[in-house]
Protein backbone atom coordinates (compact mmCIF):
# COMPACT_ATOMS: atom_id res chain seq x y z
CA UNK A 1 0.00 0.00 0.00
CA UNK A 2 0.75 3.43 -0.53
CA UNK A 3 0.25 6.19 1.26
CA UNK A 4 -0.31 9.89 1.00
CA UNK A 5 -0.64 11.53 4.61
CA UNK A 6 -2.47 8.40 5.92
CA UNK A 7 -4.58 8.33 2.60
CA UNK A 8 -4.37 5.29 0.47
CA UNK A 9 -2.92 6.50 -3.14
CA UNK A 10 -2.20 3.21 -4.96
CA UNK A 11 -1.85 -0.37 -4.05
CA UNK A 12 0.04 -3.86 -5.12
CA UNK A 13 -1.47 -7.64 -4.58
CA UNK A 14 0.95 -10.32 -5.05
CA UNK A 15 1.58 -13.82 -3.86
CA UNK A 16 3.53 -16.59 -5.15
CA UNK A 17 2.13 -18.30 -8.12
CA UNK A 18 1.94 -21.76 -9.45
CA UNK A 19 2.06 -22.59 -12.94
CA UNK A 20 1.37 -26.38 -14.72
CA UNK A 21 3.30 -28.75 -13.19
CA UNK A 22 5.54 -28.67 -15.77
CA UNK A 23 7.27 -25.48 -15.05
CA UNK A 24 7.43 -26.62 -10.88
CA UNK A 25 11.08 -25.61 -11.04
CA UNK A 26 10.13 -21.77 -11.95
CA UNK A 27 9.34 -20.25 -8.53
CA UNK A 28 7.44 -17.26 -9.18
CA UNK A 29 5.95 -14.59 -7.29
CA UNK A 30 2.91 -13.37 -9.65
CA UNK A 31 1.85 -9.58 -9.05
CA UNK A 32 -2.24 -10.05 -9.32
CA UNK A 33 -2.84 -6.31 -9.27
CA UNK A 34 -1.15 -3.11 -9.36
CA UNK A 35 -3.37 0.77 -9.34
CA UNK A 36 -2.03 4.24 -8.56
CA UNK A 37 -4.60 6.74 -8.22
CA UNK A 38 -4.93 9.27 -11.03
CA UNK A 39 -3.71 12.05 -9.34
CA UNK A 40 -0.81 10.71 -7.88
CA UNK A 41 0.54 8.94 -10.83
CA UNK A 42 3.80 9.35 -13.09
CA UNK A 43 5.55 9.98 -9.66
CA UNK A 44 7.14 7.20 -9.38
CA UNK A 45 4.61 5.12 -7.08
CA UNK A 46 3.96 2.23 -9.61
CA UNK A 47 7.76 1.79 -9.52
CA UNK A 48 8.27 1.62 -5.56
CA UNK A 49 5.27 -0.27 -5.18
CA UNK A 50 6.84 -3.24 -7.66
CA UNK A 51 10.53 -2.85 -6.08
CA UNK A 52 8.88 -3.52 -2.51
CA UNK A 53 7.16 -6.94 -4.71
CA UNK A 54 10.77 -7.67 -5.99
CA UNK A 55 12.20 -7.18 -2.18
CA UNK A 56 10.03 -10.02 -0.94
CA UNK A 57 10.88 -12.27 -3.73
CA UNK A 58 14.20 -12.03 -2.93
CA UNK A 59 13.48 -12.92 0.74
CA UNK A 60 11.45 -15.90 -0.42
CA UNK A 61 14.17 -16.87 -2.93
CA UNK A 62 12.32 -16.60 -6.11
CA UNK A 63 13.62 -16.35 -9.30
CA UNK A 64 10.98 -15.11 -11.37
CA UNK A 65 8.50 -12.20 -11.31
CA UNK A 66 5.15 -12.30 -13.34
CA UNK A 67 2.69 -9.50 -14.39
CA UNK A 68 -0.37 -9.30 -16.57
CA UNK A 69 -1.10 -6.67 -19.01
CA UNK A 70 -3.41 -5.57 -21.37
CA UNK A 71 -2.27 -5.42 -24.29
CA UNK A 72 -3.64 -1.49 -25.11
CA UNK A 73 -1.81 -0.68 -21.60
CA UNK A 74 0.79 1.39 -22.71
CA UNK A 75 2.21 3.10 -19.48
CA UNK A 76 1.93 -0.45 -18.08
CA UNK A 77 3.99 -1.76 -20.59
CA UNK A 78 6.58 0.81 -20.11
CA UNK A 79 6.78 0.71 -16.86
CA UNK A 80 6.98 -2.95 -16.31
CA UNK A 81 9.66 -2.95 -19.50
CA UNK A 82 11.80 0.27 -17.84
CA UNK A 83 12.17 -2.49 -14.79
CA UNK A 84 13.19 -5.08 -16.94
CA UNK A 85 10.06 -7.46 -17.65
CA UNK A 86 9.81 -8.82 -21.09
CA UNK A 87 6.95 -9.72 -23.17
CA UNK A 88 6.38 -13.78 -22.55
CA UNK A 89 2.91 -15.53 -23.05
CA UNK A 90 0.30 -14.42 -25.38
CA UNK A 91 -3.37 -14.32 -24.00
CA UNK A 92 -6.10 -14.82 -27.33
CA UNK A 93 -9.60 -13.69 -26.42
CA UNK A 94 -12.31 -14.36 -28.81
CA UNK A 95 -15.60 -12.52 -28.14
CA UNK A 96 -19.31 -13.53 -29.58
CA UNK A 97 -22.15 -10.44 -29.72
C1 LIG B 1 0.22 1.59 -14.54
C2 LIG B 1 0.34 2.38 -13.23
C3 LIG B 1 0.29 1.42 -12.05
C4 LIG B 1 1.70 3.11 -13.25
O1 LIG B 1 1.88 3.70 -11.97
P1 LIG B 1 2.68 5.08 -11.83
O2 LIG B 1 2.89 5.35 -10.38
O3 LIG B 1 2.00 6.13 -12.61
O4 LIG B 1 4.06 4.72 -12.55
P2 LIG B 1 5.46 5.36 -12.24
O5 LIG B 1 5.31 6.83 -11.96
O6 LIG B 1 6.15 4.55 -11.20
O7 LIG B 1 6.16 5.18 -13.66
C5 LIG B 1 7.36 4.53 -13.78
C6 LIG B 1 7.76 4.50 -15.24
O8 LIG B 1 6.72 3.96 -16.08
C7 LIG B 1 6.41 4.84 -17.14
N1 LIG B 1 4.99 5.10 -17.22
C8 LIG B 1 4.09 5.02 -16.23
N2 LIG B 1 2.85 5.35 -16.70
C9 LIG B 1 3.02 5.64 -18.02
C10 LIG B 1 2.14 6.06 -19.06
N3 LIG B 1 0.81 6.22 -18.86
N4 LIG B 1 2.66 6.24 -20.30
C11 LIG B 1 3.98 6.08 -20.55
N5 LIG B 1 4.87 5.70 -19.58
C12 LIG B 1 4.38 5.49 -18.36
C13 LIG B 1 7.06 6.16 -16.83
O9 LIG B 1 7.67 6.60 -18.02
C14 LIG B 1 8.06 5.88 -15.76
O10 LIG B 1 9.35 5.84 -16.32
P3 LIG B 1 10.53 6.72 -15.70
O11 LIG B 1 10.79 6.13 -14.35
O12 LIG B 1 11.63 6.54 -16.66
O13 LIG B 1 10.01 8.12 -15.60
C15 LIG B 1 -0.79 3.46 -13.12
O14 LIG B 1 -0.79 4.24 -14.29
C16 LIG B 1 -2.17 2.87 -12.89
O15 LIG B 1 -2.58 2.63 -11.75
N6 LIG B 1 -2.91 2.66 -14.00
C17 LIG B 1 -4.28 2.11 -13.91
C18 LIG B 1 -4.28 0.68 -13.44
C19 LIG B 1 -3.43 -0.18 -14.31
O16 LIG B 1 -3.43 -0.07 -15.53
N7 LIG B 1 -2.68 -1.06 -13.63
C20 LIG B 1 -1.81 -1.99 -14.30
C21 LIG B 1 -2.57 -3.22 -14.64
S1 LIG B 1 -1.61 -4.28 -15.64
Amino acid sequence: MAEDNRKAVGFCEFGPFSLAPVYKDQKTIMVWCLYVVPGYRNKGIGKRLLKEVDTVRKLAKLKTMRIDAHVDNAGAISLYSSLGFKKHMMQMVRCWR
